[in-house]
């Protein structure tokens, strides 16, 4: 962390290469100062104020930082939840340098896209991440519908898809001291104003964006603060503890229930299956060849058909 709040003072000019080893010196809770006051400072195109100025919500977005550059925004999140952020921070970054996709891959991140960390103190077990995971796509497909994408659908267990692309995708992480969960890291990844060209070649076949699919560029602040709107309905939701309003919301839009897939489990062969719902902790239910049922925790699935 060190490093990078160092590579942000050096991007804003604050610093110069000699004073550098000080900072090695500096308290680490004073770095959470620092990294809080340069995400207050002004962005090109995304804009605190803007997305602001008519939030409807009453803790998500409240603490809010927008950098025009960060390695990735779920690194600073995670920082900052461990110094003094609020339940519902949100970190966002018009660019990423280092951003995290699931399975240790890469994300792309140019600039165009919607590149977003939420803080979530959420007090629960393990047990009940992948469905914040399967909220958050609930949100993000909800917010896509309300700025005019037609049947957007979410691809188990969290990439959001348009017309069978992908156009975000969503990286949980949870910060934990021995079995306590104390925070929950919520990435999201949206490929907003983008074109496919921006995108390595051999992601663009399976990409799409939603100015791809409007035909239009669409207002990212505008787009942020739907967002956010609609994550903090659903994760009031998920605070209630209403699990299967999430799951029917999240089934009416699967694009994986129903489908011949590839599972590929960590440490497990791969095998097809067909996949016949979603269980009550956000897991796959999958029907093998030989008629048994299994329930997929974490991996993904390859669509056959
Ligand atoms: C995936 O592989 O589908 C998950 C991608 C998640 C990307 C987002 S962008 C904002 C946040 N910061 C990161 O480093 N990753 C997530």
């Amino acid at each position: 962390m060190r490093e990078e709040i160092i590579k942000l003072l050096k991007k804003e000019n604050k610093i110069s290469d000699e004073t550098i080893s000080e900072i090695k010196n500096i308290d680490i809770n004073d770095f959470s100062t620092v990294i809080k006051e340069l995400g207050r400072e002004k962005t090109e195109y995304i804009k605190s104020s803007e997305i602001q100025k008519d939030l409807n919500t009453k803790f998500i977005g409240k603490e809010l930082y927008v950098y025009k550059e960060v390695d990735s925004t779920n690194t600073v999140a995670k920082f900052l939840s461990m110094h003094d952020a609020e339940n519902g921070t949100v970190i966002i970054s018009e660019k990423q340098t280092n951003a995290k996709g699931r399975s240790g891959k890469s994300w792309a991140s140019p600039l165009g896209g919607v590149w977003l960390s939420i803080i979530l103190k959420p007090n629960v077990d393990h047990s009940r991440l992948p469905l914040i995971t399967l909220a958050t796509g609930v949100a993000v497909a909800k917010t896509l519908e309300r700025i005019g994408v037609e049947n957007p659908e979410i691809k188990w267990p969290n990439d959001i898809m348009i017309n069978g692309k992908k156009v975000c995708g969503i990286l949980t992480e949870a910060v934990a001291k021995l079995n306590t969960i104390e925070n929950v890291i919520v990435g999201v990844g949206i490929d907003a104003n983008l074109e496919i060209a921006d995108f390595p070649e051999e992601l663009q076949a399976g990409t799409t964006t939603i100015k791809n699919e409007l035909g239009r560029e669409g207002d990212e602040n505008l787009l942020i603060r739907i967002f956010l709107e609609e994550f903090e309905k659903i994760s009031e939701t998920f605070y209630d503890k209403e699990y299967e309003a999430i799951l029917k919301d999240w089934r009416k839009r699967s694009y994986t229930i129903g489908k011949i897939v590839e599972v590929r489990e960590p440490f497990n062969t791969y095998y097809d299956a067909y996949v016949v719902g979603i269980g009550k902790e956000g897991a796959l239910i999958v029907e093998k060849i030989d008629g048994t049922l299994e329930k997929v925790i974490s991996g993904e699935c390859i669509i056959k058909n």
